[in-house]
């Protein structure tokens, strides 16, 4: 019990913690296996693109100096990459930042908070921490129930969660059912989709959030530079919304939240179409490999539009996943038999095979 629990905001103790995959250098501590891959936290296996390195080098001597605050030149750049205005973004350290700064923004204590229940574990954290109530609608074949969605709307439902492809399971919603959604849902109800995994999708039958936002004015679009542009560690995201929006969340974001190595790092890698393409292709090539093994091995797995995959070992994951780090292969347990693997290089992903040779 925490001594000073009655002290801190009700909501705060009500928060179960985000608990991080645990890093390499600790496996190999704990272990004793020098030879570790991170398939855990869906990070670029790549790295990051030569050219955001750079970028970020020839900022390190200015580091005495606060950032652009407004991150005049990547704003510049993105808005332009996008096609769309530049008065319509704004940036989060991660775009998990701004997950919170859109509840903390839109959301009053009591108001209810909309997203699945088999979804990406901040968003229950961030409505607890504005006072929300969630509601958490049942998964429907590990993917968004869209018309649970609409069956539990209500006058009191200040905003909503969708994570396209979702995390952890790697489905998506089509073009139809978001739009069966956004007509469905109020004007007033704030939509925040959760594109993380965006650049990774192959269905053409994935709706583009931002081509959307001129349609619907509600709808906050959330990216990365975590993800395919290989900058995790940097911790920069972004969102795209009506000015309106934007104007309101950035009445609470903290001044100089993106740092000046995040910015320039960001700004070259979105022009490092070669990193992309490699990175994309990587993805591509060990979904496929791994899709063929683990059919091999009898190990059920959801088709995945992100860069992982989630699968049903026969044991329980706790069980396969503590045998997996003695192997020095680290993956992200989720419950009962089911864990969630990111799609690494070539190399790592025969190394997790070969061990799920032996634990699955
Ligand atoms: C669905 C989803 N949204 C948001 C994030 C946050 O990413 P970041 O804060 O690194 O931009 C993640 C990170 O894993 C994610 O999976």
């Amino acid at each position: 019990m925490n001594k000073f629990a009655d002290s801190a905001r009700k909501s705060v103790m009500h928060i179960t913690p985000y608990i991080p995959g645990k890093p390499i250098e600790e496996v190999q501590r704990e272990y004793g296996v020098r030879d570790v891959v991170k398939l855990a936290s869906n990070e670029n296996p790549l790295g990051p693109s030569r050219l955001a390195v750079k970028a970020i080098s020839k900022k390190l001597g200015a580091l005495n100096l606060y950032p652009e605050s407004g991150a005049f030149y990547l704003r510049r750049a993105l808005a332009k990459h996008l096609k769309i205005k530049e008065n319509t973004l704004i940036f989060g350290n991660g775009s998990n930042e701004l997950l919170h700064l859109i509840a903390e923004a839109f959301v009053s204590p009591g108001d209810e908070v909309m997203f699945s229940a088999l979804s990406f574990v901040v968003y229950p954290i961030a409505t607890d921490l504005a006072g929300g109530t969630a509601i958490q609608i049942p998964h429907k074949n590990f993917s968004h129930d869209i018309d649970g969605f609409i069956k539990r709307l209500s006058p009191g439902t200040k905003l909503i969660y969708i994570c396209n492809p979702n995390n952890p399971t790697g489905t998506f919603i089509s073009k139809e059912e978001f739009e069966k959604l956004m007509s469905a849902v109020s004007p007033k109800t704030i939509v925040a989709l959760d594109e993380a995994y965006f650049e990774y999708v192959q269905d053409k039958n994935f709706p583009d959030g931002i081509k959307y936002l001129s349609k619907y004015p509600n709808l906050i679009v959330l990216r990365t530079f975590s993800k395919v542009y290989g900058l995790a560690g940097a911790r920069i995201g972004y969102a795209a919304a009506d000015p309106d929006i934007i104007e309101i969340i950035e009445r609470i974001r903290a001044p100089f939240n993106a740092s000046t190595p995040a910015q320039a790092g960001a700004e070259a890698a979105l022009k490092d179409g070669a990193h992309i393409k490699k990175t994309l292709k990587t993805n591509s090539e060990g979904k496929s490999y791994l899709y063929s093994e683990l059919k091999k091995l009898g190990i059920e797995f959801v088709p995945t539009q992100g860069n992982f995959i989630f699968v049903k070992f026969m044991s329980n994951c706790k069980v396969v996943f503590e045998e997996l780090l003695k192997k020095g292969v680290i993956i992200r347990p989720q419950f009962d038999n089911y864990a969630r693997i990111t799609i690494g290089a070539m190399a790592e992903n025969r190394k997790l095979i070969k061990a799920l040779k032996t634990v699955k």
